[in-house]
């Protein structure tokens, strides 16, 4: 299998679990590269729901390696809890998870930073969530954080966390919230660190003995294009590089090793938390609720809901390069007698091409739409291309052409069967 880099190719939420658990099949490593447990990501295996958050989706298949790669931050509780309710559901967690010894750690002060600094905007928060996400890839930067290198040595991470929890009960007694323990927090995460030790390696080197024995990797992205720090829609984004150069950094994988990018897009778009969504539309949020669907898989917000927005993918293909695509949820449009389709953004009467950085200028921006009739049948037991309704498949080309990247996957429901190769 070509080594692919698979990105979300709208706010998150794309259904990337999903497509990662199908296209591991063929694979043989799994990584993670960008982000921590601010995301969720939902795999349904024979009628069984997991969620997962750091471990990379590829490990509901036997005899495949993942790794949680360099470019993550670690939250170690959390990641414990998660291998521990992965093994109670019978899934094998042993061996065939590797951590990078320079990913970054989350600590409680990371968390609680993230909580007052949300506080502190008022109307203009991000909406967060709240997993210490932002200040850890900050201290990454500042060059005063810790690492999971750090974290499995006490020797190591007592003078570190030390220091770091003086600094941020500083800041808390500013703020009048109650300091943290240092003896708490070091016993909590020393121990974490013990329970994680077995795991960690130099994912860097085992990555690159893997491309030079030709196995196939698959880079599982976490959030979406425009949640990426530098191409997102600033400040109403996490703080990785979500696009495709991030699964480069994030894992120490050189770019000419790369072999494609896919982009998983639903077939309408979603956003959770703050921030400009040009397409949000009531009609279709009411429908979608109404079914029980699209609310969050890591807090349980109600995502906001649009239409299909090609002004954004195909922004997205630009930014990483998008040679082919997987569009999930087509079922979500089955009930629909007309859908539509943003075909461009207009101010006033000035058109706009591409997604304006100034998030001001995207807020004013207003959709064009062209419409679509709908199917208005079920498209959830198709398992081949022909099984559409023509009016499903000319939607799926449509919305495929006008992105500017081949449609490679379809995807009718949450399960591995639910899918369509074309
Ligand atoms: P991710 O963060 O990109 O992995 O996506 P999430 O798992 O957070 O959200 C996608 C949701 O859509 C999950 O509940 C999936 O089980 C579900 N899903 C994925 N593909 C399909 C599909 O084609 N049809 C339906 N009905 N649900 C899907
Ligand atoms: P997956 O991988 C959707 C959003 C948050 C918030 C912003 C910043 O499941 O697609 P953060 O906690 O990262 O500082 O929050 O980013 N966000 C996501 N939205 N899917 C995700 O991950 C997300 N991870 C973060 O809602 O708007
Ligand atoms: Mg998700």
């Amino acid at each position: 299998m070509a080594n692919t880099i698979l990105v979300g190719a709208q706010w998150g939420d794309e259904g990337k679990g999903k497509i990662i658990d199908v296209l591991t099949e063929d694979a043989e490593i799994v990584v993670r590269t960008q982000g921590g447990n601010n995301a969720g990501h939902t795999v349904l295996v024979g009628g069984k729901k997991y969620v997962l958050h750091l471990i990379p989706s590829g490990i509901l298949r036997p005899g495949k390696t993942c790794v949680i790669g360099n470019g993550t931050v670690i939250d170690p509780i959390g990641l414990m809890g998660e291998i521990v309710g992965l093994r109670a559901m019978n899934i094998k967690v042993g061996k065939n998870l590797l951590i990078s010894e320079t990913a970054h750690v989350v600590f409680p002060y990371h968390r609680e930073l993230d909580a007052l600094r949300e506080l502190g905007k008022g109307k203009k928060k991000i909406g967060t969530t709240k997993r210490g996400i932002g200040p850890c890839y900050g201290d990454k930067a500042a060059r005063t954080g810790i690492r999971v290198v750090d974290l499995v040595r006490p020797e190591r991470l007592e003078p570190l966390l030390k220091a770091k929890i003086k600094e941020n009960n500083e800041v808390f007694r500013a703020f009048g919230v109650k300091p943290l323990s240092f003896a708490k927090v070091l016993n909590e995460y020393a121990a974490a660190g013990k329970f994680l030790a077995p795991f960690v390696a130099d994912t860097v080197v085992y990555l690159h003995h893997a491309t030079q024995r030709k196995a196939g990797i698959l880079f599982e992205g976490a959030q979406g294009t425009f949640l990426d720090i530098d191409h997102g829609t600033y400040p109403y984004v996490t703080s990785s590089n979500t696009t495709a150069g991030g699964a480069c950094t994030g894992s120490g994988v050189p770019p000419h090793r790369m072999h494609r990018v896919m982009g998983v897009m639903k077939a309408y778009t979603t956003r959770v938390g703050e921030g400009p969504l040009p397409t949000e539309d009531k009609e279709i949020s009411d429908m979608l609720h109404g079914l029980g669907r699209e609310f969050g898989a890591t807090t349980g917000r109600a995502r906001r809901c649009g239409w299909f927005d090609a002004v954004a993918t195909r922004y997205a293909t630009m930014v990483n390069g998008i040679d082919e695509l997987a569009v999930t949820n087509l079922d979500g449009l089955d009930t629909l007698k007309t859908i539509k389709v943003c075909v461009e953004y207009r101010i006033g009467r000035r058109r706009v091409e591409h997604v304006p950085n100034n998030i001001e200028q995207l807020a004013e921006c207003k959709p064009v739409y062209q419409e679509f009739p709908g199917w208005e049948t079920s498209t959830s037991g198709a398992r081949k291309w022909g099984d559409l309704p023509p009016k499903a498949r000319s939607y799926l080309k449509a919305i495929a052409q006008m992105t500017g990247a081949k449609l490679k996957i379809a995807s009718v429901g949450p399960g591995r069967e639910e899918t369509i190769f074309l």
